[in-house]
């Protein structure tokens, strides 16, 4: 124990004064664990019964500095909440142990019982959270806009629902990206004055190309999440054809529903819409810009990432990948123009890389054959090779 004053003291006014001694908290957090802690804990771990009798038995003069301390280490900012629960349980044994054999441990196992209490009451809120959406995010591309939640609920307003899907039919990436939206959510702060100022979503729903954000009966089809009418934003089978049609027409694009197998929406194993059977059966063709006089640039090329791992080797088609979305969409924000780039897996899957898109509006990771297709060992004719960092790899 390294000054077990002291410690008490900011302890008993952890105790007694919660939150002004969470302020003390981070000065007092580095403690280290003591050798009784190590010891205790290790048993507790391995249920050594009796092996924790005996140091709870010999250790009575430290344990209540033991148990202060147990709980201020695991109150620490930085625990993720299960480190922060064992921490909590452990120090609750501890204090069981403490007033079994010495009395004593009955004011420490309140307190604890209220912390472990009040952490599983956070851990649900953030559960729940979390989970608010999940109907409508489910479908991929669906962002759930609740940036204003006071203000919209103020005007008796649900959250929006902004469904890419719906206008991928219509408008290519390249239509709002950059243009119209940075590719990155929440980076556009996007506000009712914006909209009726014409800009954001306003540069198409002014009652002019799409139904007006000024419009007083149409305010619920956007601010729609959570209510059974958002369904057809998210439910296949509620899809209204004759409508996209119409819109199409309207906008310039082409909805060939007649091309449909079924007439359904052709989707993936994952139930998400396969955007390339749409494209390849010549179902669907979006326009590429609100502007006239714009032309797609196109880099006719593919890239081939030797796989490091078991699976099989990425073709990136720059090609395909080019003619729907604008070279500053991908440059430099999620990839230098080079063959240089760090791209691994788990930086996918925290949406850097390929994961900026896919996971997000493009097919899922899970999808792994959809990227992972080429066979190694096997050349790509024409294909430029992704040479990684830091070590150069050899074109063979
Ligand atoms: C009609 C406009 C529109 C079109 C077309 C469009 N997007 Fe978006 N996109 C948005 C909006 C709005 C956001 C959210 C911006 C915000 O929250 O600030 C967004 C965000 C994104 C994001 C960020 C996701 C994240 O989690 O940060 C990605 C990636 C994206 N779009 C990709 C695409 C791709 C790929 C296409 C074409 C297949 C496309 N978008 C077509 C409007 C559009
Ligand atoms: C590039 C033009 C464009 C932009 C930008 C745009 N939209 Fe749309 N949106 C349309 C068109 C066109 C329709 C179809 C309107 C109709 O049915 O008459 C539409 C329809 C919708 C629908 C209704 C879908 C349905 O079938 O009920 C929602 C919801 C929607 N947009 C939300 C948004 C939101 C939110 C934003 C901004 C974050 C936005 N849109 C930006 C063009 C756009
Ligand atoms: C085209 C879709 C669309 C339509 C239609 C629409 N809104 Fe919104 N509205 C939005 C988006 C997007 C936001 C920003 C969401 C966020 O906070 O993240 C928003 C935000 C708001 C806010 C929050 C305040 C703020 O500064 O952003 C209010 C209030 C609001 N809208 C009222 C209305 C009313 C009233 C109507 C009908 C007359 C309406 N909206 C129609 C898309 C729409
Ligand atoms: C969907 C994202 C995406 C788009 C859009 C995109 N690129 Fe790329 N680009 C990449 C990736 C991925 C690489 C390879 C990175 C690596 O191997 O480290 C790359 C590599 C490059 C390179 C070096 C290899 C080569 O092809 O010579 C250049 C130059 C480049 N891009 C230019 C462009 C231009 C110009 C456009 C628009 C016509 C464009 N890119 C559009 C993702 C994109
Ligand atoms: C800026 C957004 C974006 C980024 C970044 C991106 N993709 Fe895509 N990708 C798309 C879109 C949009 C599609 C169309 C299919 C869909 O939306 O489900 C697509 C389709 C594909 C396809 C199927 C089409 C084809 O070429 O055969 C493959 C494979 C693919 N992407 C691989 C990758 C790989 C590998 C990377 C990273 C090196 C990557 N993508 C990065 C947006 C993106
Ligand atoms: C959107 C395209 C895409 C999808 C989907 C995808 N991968 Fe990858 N994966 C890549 C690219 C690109 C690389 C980089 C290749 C390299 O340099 O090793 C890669 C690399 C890997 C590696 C090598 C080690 C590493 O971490 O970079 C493994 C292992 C791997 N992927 C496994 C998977 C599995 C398993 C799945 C399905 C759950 C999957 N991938 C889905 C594009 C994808």
């Amino acid at each position: 124990m390294k000054n077990p004053k002291s410690l008490r003291l900011v302890a008993l006014a952890f105790l007694f004064y919660l939150p002004l001694s969470l302020a003390l908290l981070p000065a007092v957090c580095a403690a280290e664990s003591s050798k009784f802690r190590d010891e205790f804990i290790t048993n507790y771990k391995t249920f050594q019964f009796k092996a924790q009798e005996k140091l709870i038995k010999k250790s009575g003069d430290i344990m209540e500095d033991e148990i202060f301390s147990l709980i201020i280490d695991a109150m620490d900012d930085d625990l993720t909440v299960g480190q922060r629960l064992f921490l909590l349980d452990a120090a609750s044994a501890m204090a069981h142990g403490y007033e079994h054999y010495h009395g004593g441990g009955k004011k420490f196992i309140k307190k604890i019982d209220k912390l472990i209490k009040k952490e599983l009451e956070k851990e649900k809120a953030r559960m729940a959270e979390l989970l608010k959406w999940e109907g409508e995010e489910r479908f991929i591309g669906n962002f759930v806009m609740d940036a204003h939640a006071e203000e919209m609920e103020k005007e008796g307003l649900a959250p929006v629902i902004y469904p890419h899907w719906i206008h991928r039919i219509w408008y290519e990436c390249s239509v709002c990206h950059q243009e119209v939206f940075v590719m990155k959510r929440w980076r556009n702060e996007i506000s009712r004055e914006k909209i009726l100022a014409g800009q954001q979503c306003g540069a198409c729903h002014n009652g002019d190309i799409a139904f007006g954000a000024d419009e007083k009966d149409k305010c619920g089809l956007c601010h729609v999440a959570g209510k059974p009418e958002g369904k057809r934003l998210h439910d296949l089978d509620h899809i209204d054809h004759k409508r996209i049609a119409e819109v199409a027409t309207r906008v310039g694009a082409e909805w060939n529903a007649d091309k449909l197998p079924d007439g359904r929406l052709p989707v993936d194993r994952y139930g998400f819409i396969d955007w390339l059977a749409l494209k390849e059966n010549g179902i669907f063709k979006p326009i590429e810009s609100l502007h006239g006089d714009y032309k797609p640039v196109i880099r006719d090329n593919q890239i081939l990432f030797i796989s490091k791992g078991k699976l099989e080797n990425v073709l990136f088609s720059h090609n395909v990948h080019s003619s729907w979305i604008r070279c500053t969409s991908c440059h430099p924000a999620v990839f230098g123009e080079g063959l240089d780039n760090k791209v691994k897996m788990v930086r996918m899957s925290k949406g850097e890389n390929c994961g900026y898109c896919h996971g997000k509006v493009s097919f899922t990771f899970a999808d792994c054959k959809r990227c992972h297709s080429q066979e190694k060992g096997t050349e790509v004719e024409g294909a430029l090779v992704h040479v990684g960092q830091p070590k150069k790899r050899k074109k063979k």
